[in-house]
Order: C-alpha cells, then structure tokens, then sequence
C-alpha cells in the first residue's frame, strides 16, 4: 500500500510534531484538532521548529513548501482520503475509543489506523473500529522533529502488509523503527516510566534536591536531561494518566502514580506546557527549581 496522504489526530506536543516530520517528508497531511486555538498553538510550534532547521540547512526545501503541505481544521470529514491517521489525543482510553469510533466510518476501509498511545492497549483501542487488521501503534519521542525513534507496535490482529506498511513510513520520516508487540508502555516506556517515578518517589524521601537528582543523572550516566526535566518536558497530566494504565496492567508500585505527582496535577501544574511543574518556567530559558 502507498501512503500519500497523512491524517493527525490532535495537535498538543506531538500531533504537532508528527504532522511536521510528515510533512517534511513530502506527505500532504491535515491536522485535525477539537479547537482552531490548539491548531495555532501547534502550527506556532511547527513554524518556530522549521526556522531552526532552515537557519541549520537542514531542510531540502523552503518552509514554506513544507507548510504548504500542512493543513489544520476542526472538521474529521476533511480526513476522508487519508491514506493513513495517526491519533496522538488525550492518553485517555475513553477519549480515544471515542474518537476512533467517530472516524472508522468516514475514513476510507483501507486506510490504516496508528495510535500513539504511550501506555493504552493498541488492542483495546482497534476494539473500538471495524478495521483490526488494520490498526497498529506508531510511538514516537518527544521532540518529534528530534528524536529518531519510532516504535512499531503489532497487535495479533494485524495484517502483515500493514505492519510492513508502517515500517516503511517511519523510515520514510526519517526515523529508525524499532517493532515491539501490544505489552503495556512497550520497550521504552517500561523501562523509563519506572525510572522517571523513581526520582520523584527519591525526592520525596530527602535523597536530593530537584536540580541535584537532575544534574546527578545528567553528568553521572550522561542522560541528555536530568528525571525532572523529563518529566516536565513530556507533561506531568501524560505522566500522570499513564502511571494509571500502567498500574493497572502490572499491579507493581514501580508503576503507581507518587502521591507528589498526583498533588502537581491535581494543581494543574503539568510542567512546561503550563510555565509551571518541578521548575517554574516564567523566564523559560531560566527554569526555576521548586523546593516542595
Ligand atoms: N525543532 C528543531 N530544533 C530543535 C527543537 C525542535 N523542536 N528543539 C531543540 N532544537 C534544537 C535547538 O535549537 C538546539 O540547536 P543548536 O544546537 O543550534 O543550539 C539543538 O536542537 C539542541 O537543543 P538544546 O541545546 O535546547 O538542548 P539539548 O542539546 O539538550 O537537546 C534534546 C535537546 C534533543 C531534546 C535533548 O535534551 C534530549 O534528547 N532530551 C531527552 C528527550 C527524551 O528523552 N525524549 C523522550 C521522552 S519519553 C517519550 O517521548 C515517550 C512517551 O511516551 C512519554
Ligand atoms: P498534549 O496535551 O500536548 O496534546 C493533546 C492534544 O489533543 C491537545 O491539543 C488536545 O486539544 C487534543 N485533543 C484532545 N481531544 C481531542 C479530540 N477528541 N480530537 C482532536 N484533538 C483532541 O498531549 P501530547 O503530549 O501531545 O500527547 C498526545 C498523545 O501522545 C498521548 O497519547 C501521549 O501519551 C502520547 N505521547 C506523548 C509523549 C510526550 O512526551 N508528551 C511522547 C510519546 C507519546
């Protein structure tokens, strides 16, 4: 199967960036969001991330061409003739059936379903469509136009050419596909989600301060960002829903939601997208450290 065209669900952090590496690669791709303020917000994001690539000359054409393969709109009809919709809403497992539910009828009956859950079963969601065999998880990283990861996920109801299919478009976006099978956070997420709760569950029990657990993992193990600028960069309300999913699969506390975590969210403090989480983001080239 040829993908011409790109469907996103959502344009947070990484509707926004999927719809940009699609389009960088030559895709036509629509954007659909529930407001046309989020459809801004994002396409404000994708415009900031095109100029950087351009003053670097990375780019193999004008932002412009690239942007002009972009459209944002309200409407799900306008994803009739996508040859492929990525859903990147909400982590929430009812949000999402929801949506996919709205969409099974207006896409066409080959076009392939992707979610980028972080945590929710690909299974549990493909259960909301009449179109299993089409239907997988593409995981992307945060920032999308950085990260070269794209986890491939398979479900046992998935069509082998589908599955080769999505292989092929993440290679075609550039990224390198690693395949992982429906297990709850996959490859990544089961190995970092544990790790990200552990420094917080650290902190609340006197090991370190914020900037020192951060700056700890940074120049001790060499990791590009310390647990708690992780974690403010993925989004605490994310963070938070998936300890939810995860929790439940495992029953294993490395999995449960720190009672700090809960209280940031409760607060509605979800970390950079906010200006405020474990650093406060008022100058957000000077993030301050909270001492809670
Ligand atoms: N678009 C284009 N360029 C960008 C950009 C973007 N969105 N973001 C940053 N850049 C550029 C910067 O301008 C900078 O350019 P210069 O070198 O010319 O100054 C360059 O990229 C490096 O950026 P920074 O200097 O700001 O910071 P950095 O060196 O720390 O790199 C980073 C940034 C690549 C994000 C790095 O910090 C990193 O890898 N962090 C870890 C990210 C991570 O772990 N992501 C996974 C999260 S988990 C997840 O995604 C899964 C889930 O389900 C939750
Ligand atoms: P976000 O909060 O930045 O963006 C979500 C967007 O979805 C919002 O703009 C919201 O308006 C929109 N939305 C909600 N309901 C919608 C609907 N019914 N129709 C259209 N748009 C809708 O969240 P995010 O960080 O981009 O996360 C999105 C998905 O990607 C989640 O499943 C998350 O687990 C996953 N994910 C997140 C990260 C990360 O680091 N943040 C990394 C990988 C995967």
């Amino acid at each position: 199967m040829t993908i011409h065209k790109v469907g996103v669900l959502g344009c947070g952090l990484m509707g926004s960036g999927i719809a940009q590496v699609s389009a960088t690669a030559g895709f036509k791709v629509t954007v659909v969001e529930v407001e046309q303020k989020f459809i801004e917000k994002g396409f404000a994001g994708i415009e900031k991330s095109l100029t950087k690539f351009a003053e670097k000359g990375t780019l193999t054409e004008k932002p412009d061409s690239i942007r002009a393969r972009l459209k944002g709109t309200t409407n799900k009809q306008e994803l009739a003739d996508c040859d492929i919709i990525i859903e990147a809403i909400v982590e929430n497992v009812e949000e999402k059936k929801k949506m996919y539910e709205s969409i099974d009828g207006i896409a066409k009956k080959d076009t392939i379903f992707a979610t980028n859950t972080s945590s929710i079963s690909v299974t549990e969601l493909l259960s909301a469509t009449n179109r299993p065999d089409r239907f997988i998880g593409l995981h992307f990283f945060n920032p999308v136009p950085l990260m070269k990861l794209v986890e491939v996920v398979r479900t046992i109801a998935t069509a082998n050419d589908v599955y080769d299919t999505a292989i092929e478009f993440a290679k075609k976006l550039g990224k390198v596909p690693v395949r992982t099978s429906d297990r709850t956070g996959f490859i990544v997420n089961r190995l970092l989600v544990p790790y990200l709760l552990d420094a917080i569950r650290a902190y609340e029990e006197g090991v370190g301060s914020i900037p020192d657990i951060d700056n700890a993992m940074k120049l001790g193990c060499g990791y590009p960002m310390g647990p708690f600028t992780l974690l403010d960069f993925v989004g605490l309300d994310t963070t938070y829903y998936i300890t939810h999913v995860m929790y439940d699969e495992f029953k294993e506390r490395r999995f449960a939601s720190p009672p700090l975590l809960k209280r940031l969210v409760l607060a509605g403090w979800y970390g950079r997208k906010t200006g405020k989480g474990f650093y406060d983001y008022a100058d957000p080239n000077k993030p301050v450290p909270a001492n809670f």
